[in-house]
């Protein structure tokens, strides 16, 4: 019985619904043409590209549109010093989530604690709980509230993102989550709500319920026959698995993050927000923006020997 119980609870991760597969993909079908930039990704919530593919007017009575690409989540000043990530520019709500450890798989045996950094940043607009475009400073003078950084009140944070004018013209007044519901992003981006020519998002809105994930915030063990050993220290101690071998934790290379409680998964381990090229310089990116294609679960096999 207990062995079903982990067969069911490995079913459950990632949710595989609709289109979804472990083998890298296929994908929800995109406008972008997911190479070269982040630019050409679905994290340009400008919501543009080259082509002008995407139609960015029909985005903007639901999020603000800086007209930057880096400024949701990145600021070269004021950045958050609540929540320690490169030049981080986004809200960070208290939040509590459900760990994958409440599950009680028998076959965990690392310790599991809350998300680390390296995954708040992505919860940061994954688990829906705070509005895609809530920063803390936006383009331009006297556009900076330090207040910002924790700010839980929706209120206060609408009044703050209204201070802003969108350059392509319709205003945003709506700064939407990525949840379900007509308050959210799912309200046109979902089965049944879907607006026309809008994709079905519901598989990226992970929510505050972290059951049916990957466990992340677990330390990585280290005299587990069943784990692969990690290859490469960086200069500032980081481990992760090094491909070329040259001590650098290359954006190819899965890695682990040690926010104190030792070297631990986190979101970051398996994906680079930025996206990564699966064949070099100028090729298409590995689908959902995974360090390493999981094509014959390549991505799993790093760390699990399976
Ligand atoms: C009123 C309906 C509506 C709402 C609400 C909405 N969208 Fe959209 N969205 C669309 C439509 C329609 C398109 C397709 C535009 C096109 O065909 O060029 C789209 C396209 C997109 C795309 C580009 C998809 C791709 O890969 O080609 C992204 C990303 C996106 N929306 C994100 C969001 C986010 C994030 C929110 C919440 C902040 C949101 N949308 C809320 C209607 C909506
Ligand atoms: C959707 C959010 C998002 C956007 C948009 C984004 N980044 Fe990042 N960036 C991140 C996250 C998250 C990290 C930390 C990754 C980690 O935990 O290792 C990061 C890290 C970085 C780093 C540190 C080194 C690295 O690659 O991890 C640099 C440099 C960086 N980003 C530059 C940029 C630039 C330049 C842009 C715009 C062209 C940009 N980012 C857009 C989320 C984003
Ligand atoms: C600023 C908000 C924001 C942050 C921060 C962010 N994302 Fe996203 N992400 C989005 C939006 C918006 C989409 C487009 C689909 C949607 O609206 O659900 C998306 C899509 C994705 C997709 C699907 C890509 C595809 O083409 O199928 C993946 C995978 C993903 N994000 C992972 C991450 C990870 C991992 C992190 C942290 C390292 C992260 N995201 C940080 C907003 C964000
Ligand atoms: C152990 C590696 C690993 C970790 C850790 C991980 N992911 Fe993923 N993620 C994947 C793989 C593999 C896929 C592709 C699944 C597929 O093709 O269906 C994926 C897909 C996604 C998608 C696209 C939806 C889907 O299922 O296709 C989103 C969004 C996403 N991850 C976000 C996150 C966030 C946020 C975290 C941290 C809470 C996270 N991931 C942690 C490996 C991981
Ligand atoms: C960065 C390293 C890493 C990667 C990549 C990785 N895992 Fe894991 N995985 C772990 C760790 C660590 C654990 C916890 C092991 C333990 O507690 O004994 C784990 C646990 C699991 C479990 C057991 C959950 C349970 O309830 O016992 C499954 C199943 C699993 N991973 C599947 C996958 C799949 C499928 C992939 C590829 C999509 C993957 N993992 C990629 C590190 C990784």
């Amino acid at each position: 019985m207990a062995r079903m119980r982990a067969l069911v609870a490995v079913g459950a991760m990632f949710g595989l619904a609709a289109g979804a597969s472990w083998a890298g993909g296929p994908e929800v079908p995109t406008k972008f043409t997911n190479n070269t930039s982040i630019t050409e990704t679905r994290h340009n919530l400008t919501q543009r590209d080259n082509a002008g593919q995407v139609d960015a007017i029909q985005m903007d009575p639901y999020r603000n549109d800086y007209a930057e690409v880096c400024v949701y989540c990145h600021t070269p000043h004021g950045a958050s010093s609540a929540l320690v990530a490169p030049l981080w520019n986004r809200t960070r709500k208290s939040t509590s989530y459900q760990t994958y450890d409440l599950l009680n798989t028998v076959t965990i045996t690392q310790t599991i604690t809350t998300p680390g950094v390296n995954s708040l940043t992505c919860l940061s607009c994954h688990d829906g709980t705070t509005a895609v475009d809530s920063i803390i400073n936006m383009p331009g003078s006297g556009n900076y509230d330090p207040a910002q950084e924790t700010q839980n009140d929706d209120g206060a944070i609408n009044t703050f993102l209204n201070g802003w004018t969108n350059p392509s013209g319709t205003e945003a007044v709506n700064h939407l989550k990525l949840q379900a519901g007509a308050t959210g992003c799912l309200g046109c981006h979902a089965p049944g709500t879907l607006a026309s020519s809008a994709q079905d998002f519901t598989i990226f809105a992970i929510g505050t319920d972290l059951r049916n994930d990957h466990p992340v915030g677990i330390t990585f063990p280290t005299t587990n026959p069943d784990f692969n050993l990690t290859t490469g220290t960086s200069a500032r101690g980081d481990i992760f698995f090094d491909l070329d071998g040259d001590s650098r934790m290359d954006k190819n290379e899965v890695r682990l993050y040690d926010t104190g409680e030792g070297p631990e998964v986190e979101c970051a381990s398996c994906h680079d927000p930025h996206g990564v090229e699966s064949a070099g310089s100028g090729s298409q990116f590995n689908p959902t923006f995974l360090r390493v294609s999981n094509v014959g679960s390549g991505l799993c096999m790093t760390c699990h020997v399976k």
